[in-house]
């Protein structure tokens, strides 16, 4: 069965050819491209953005695997970089009325939207400008890694992100009639590293080598500390971006109230989280699913715990499993 995304002789179709390709899960296909796994209708403009996009020093930019926290991050750093012009605690902040994804948009869907070949003008947003990806780092432009511009990268234990990822595709394939996949299939494609943005290991090894560099360029933050201390890690965050929390904004409970207003029960009850839509196939409501540390317990066989554990292991060199 044929991809036909665009018009044959084209250099993507072309390129689309050349590319090792696997069945998706959630997606048709997926192609293996610069390294990582990616969904068809990406790739144009993933090159578009490692074409054009330019860095400012001032951008800030919100990494992730797909299901690792992605949604909740946007949320804590636009309330926190945005926190002069919408007051945290006001009934009218942004967060209440437009999902996160809106607010802060990924670099895929940015470079995507625009039929007519038209390159998107971004100098002119509000700065700091936040974006997002799922891009690996190595896959980042130049002028990313050259610029001063930051990153945030947010992991999850991977049995959870799993977990979550395996509902989520299932959400969506129902929704576009593709087969669904049962659990035991799609994990045998997460432990090979076949799933979008993988393998895995590669994308959060990448971007924690480069958190590990001098250069303040890449904050790495998990998803499971953000749950256990909100607070704390939001502080981390501020620091990191060059806009600390005073201590007048603390004792006045500024910090709170951004814990409260990004909080998962806080944002899966606002109407826009219900019954809105950010992007063409995913409605809102499938990124709030259930915000736990530790579900995977209630899929997980045991032969899938000892192989994922055994895969972390072996291609992370961290005992990361089951935490
Ligand atoms: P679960 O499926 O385990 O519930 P992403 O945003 O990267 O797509 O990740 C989605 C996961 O983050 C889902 O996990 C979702 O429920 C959870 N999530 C979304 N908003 C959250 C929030 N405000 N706080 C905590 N977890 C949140």
């Amino acid at each position: 069965e044929e991809e036909n995304l665009s018009p044959k002789g084209n250099f993507h179709q072309e390129l689309l050819h050349s590319l090792p390709r696997e069945k998706g899960w959630g997606i048709r296909y997926l192609y293996f491209f610069q390294q990582f796994w990616c969904h068809s209708p990406l790739l144009k403009p993933i090159i578009s953005f490692q074409k054009h996009f330019q860095a400012k020093h001032s951008d800030i930019v919100i990494a992730s695997l797909p299901k690792s926290g992605t949604t909740w991050l946007k949320a804590l750093a636009f309330a926190t970089v945005r926190r002069k012009r919408f007051i945290p605690s006001q009934n009218d902040h942004s967060l209440l009325h437009s999902n996160p994804h809106t607010l802060v948009p990924f670099f895929e869907f940015i470079y995507g939207d625009n039929p007519n070949n038209v390159i998107p003008d971004l100098s002119t947003l509000l700065e700091p400008r936040l974006f997002s990806t799922h891009i690996p780092f190595p896959s980042l432009t130049q002028s990313i890694h050259n610029s001063n511009c930051k990153i945030i990268y947010i992991c999850r234990n991977q049995f959870d992100t799993f977990t979550s990822q395996w509902h989520f595709a299932n959400n969506i394939m129902s929704s576009e009639s593709l087969p669904t996949l049962t659990l035991e299939e799609a994990f045998e494609k997460y432990s090979e590293g076949i799933v979008a943005s993988g393998p895995f290991w590669s994308h959060l090894l990448g971007y924690w080598k480069a958190s590990q560099g001098k250069s303040n360029k890449v904050l790495f933050l998990k998803y499971e500390d953000l749950k256990t201390n909100t607070k704390f890690e939001l502080k981390r965050m501020a620091q990191f971006l060059d806009c600390p929390f005073s201590e007048e904004e603390e004792s006045s409970g500024v910090i709170d109230s951004i814990v409260e207003l990004c909080s998962f029960k806080k944002m899966k009850e606002l109407d826009v989280n219900k019954s809105g839509k950010s992007f063409e196939i995913v409605e809102n409501k499938h990124f709030f699913r259930k915000g736990e540390v530790g579900d995977w317990v209630n899929y997980f066989t045991p032969y899938m715990t000892k192989k994922l554990s055994k895969v972390i292991e072996e291609k992370l060199d961290i005992p990361m499993a089951e935490s």
